[in-house]
């Protein structure tokens, strides 16, 4: 019983280590910190308030502000991993769930266009969200 406990104990001690070491693909970074409220294909959760992803893409990713945005949201700009992981992830997302179009047009984004944003989020995002939200009403995009 102590060989087993001390054997576990060494596993979890080398995974976490090894884990910590390499950078992960940013679809195990997905399934790790996103997945759990937006689902494997991005379908979101009407019950729990979480948006289609595609939906949410078109609707911030047409302008540069909503390109922005997308960085900020609450819990994609605190997910616990570097600035270069985020950028991969984002940039898998919008591949992986955007619309034929937005794939066809989107200009992946980079680690400088994710550490400022991040750094400098406004004090009230929500407030951002609804102003953009309008913005792209008003452009015609649907929601
Ligand atoms: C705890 C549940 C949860 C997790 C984890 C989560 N989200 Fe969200 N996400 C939400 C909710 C709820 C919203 C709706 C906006 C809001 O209420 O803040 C949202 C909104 C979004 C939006 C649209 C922005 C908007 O304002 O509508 C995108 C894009 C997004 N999330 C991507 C991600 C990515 C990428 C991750 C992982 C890094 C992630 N989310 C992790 C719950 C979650």
């Amino acid at each position: 019983m102590k060989h087993l406990a001390k054997s576990l104990f060494t596993i979890l001690v080398f995974g976490t280590y090894t884990a910590s070491l390499k950078a992960e693909t940013p679809q195990l970074n997905y399934l790790r910190h996103c997945q759990g409220c937006h689902g494997d294909a991005g379908q979101g959760s009407v019950r729990n308030s979480v948006p289609e992803l595609e939906k949410a893409i078109t609707k911030f990713l047409v302008y540069p502000e909503g390109r922005e945005y997308l960085v900020q949201v609450a819990d994609i700009s605190q997910s616990p991993i570097a600035d270069q992981e985020l950028a991969d992830l984002l940039n898998w997302m919008i591949k992986s769930f955007g619309t034929k179009e937005i794939q066809r047009k989107f200009v992946p984004y980079n680690a400088t266009e994710i550490s400022e944003p991040r750094l400098n989020r406004p004090a009230n995002t929500r407030e951002l969200r609804q102003k953009l939200t309008v913005k792209s009403i008003h452009s015609a995009v649907s929601d």
